[in-house]
């Protein structure tokens, strides 16, 4: 069963999110220049077929998809939502705009080609559980692409930012230290591009969904 994020917690991400949406776009612009490059392009140029963004912020990712995808977008924060939507209207992009929990995706399983997630993974409280998430919702077969800041490559930038860590995450739940690419191996998933730059900083990666014959297969049933 899916752990969606409890609703006191959501409530709070919630409220954090709504009030930085409004300056979202200024801010994550200075690290995009700085840190990002050309990440969202890389992530995007590789979607394809029946796409899902999960926490699609503002739609910064809109402007670079290819043509001819279709676009679900899902995000936890309604102000977000709202900016994303006019991002879309302004680019006039049709895109299917959801509020939801990537923790618990209110999507049948096997129901996309490609799910995208930039500099969320980063965000969710629980992103063990939102990988395995984007794992079921993904035909076999299907892609996965992720862009985040995860933990350096040298102790001692770890070390900077555990200390940072101890104001990010009450504050936003903003975790500096993690490393998604784990939980996409422990999904099964066969990494087909996996780029670390900036200290290790910057990773980005596109991985595989194993096709249907070879996914783990459910243990027997238990008995009565
Ligand atoms: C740093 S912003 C990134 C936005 C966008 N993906 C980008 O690349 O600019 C993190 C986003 O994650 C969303 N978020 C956090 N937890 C979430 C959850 N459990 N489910 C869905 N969205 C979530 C926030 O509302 C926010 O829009």
């Amino acid at each position: 069963m899916p752990q969606q994020v409890s609703e006191r917690r959501a409530q709070r991400l919630r409220r954090y999110w709504d009030k930085h949406a409004r300056n979202y776009d200024k801010q994550i612009a200075f690290w995009e220049r700085r840190l990002f490059g050309d990440g969202r392009q890389w992530v995007c140029a590789q979607a394809e077929g029946e796409v899902l963004e999960v926490a699609i912020g503002t739609g910064r990712n809109l402007p670079h998809y290819p043509a001819g995808i279709r676009l679900t977008g899902i995000d936890l924060s309604p102000a977000m939502l709202e900016l994303a939507r006019r991002h879309a209207q302004q680019l006039g992009l049709e895109v299917d705009l959801r509020l939801g929990d990537a923790q618990a995706l209110e999507v049948p399983d096997a129901s996309f080609d490609t799910v995208v997630c930039t500099l969320s993974l980063c965000a969710i409280p629980d992103q063990r559980q939102a990988v395995a998430e984007m794992a079921r919702v993904l035909r076999p077969g299907g892609r996965l692409l992720l862009l985040d800041h995860v933990a350096a490559a040298p102790r001692w930038v770890r070390a900077i930012q555990w200390l940072l860590e101890r104001v990010t995450i009450p504050l936003g739940e903003e975790h500096l230290r993690r490393r998604p690419l784990h939980q996409v191996q422990a999904e099964g998933f066969e990494i087909q591009r996996h780029e670390r730059t900036k200290l290790g900083i910057v990773e980005r990666l596109a991985a595989r969904k194993p096709p249907a014959a070879t996914l783990p297969q459910p243990g027997p049933a238990a008995g009565p």
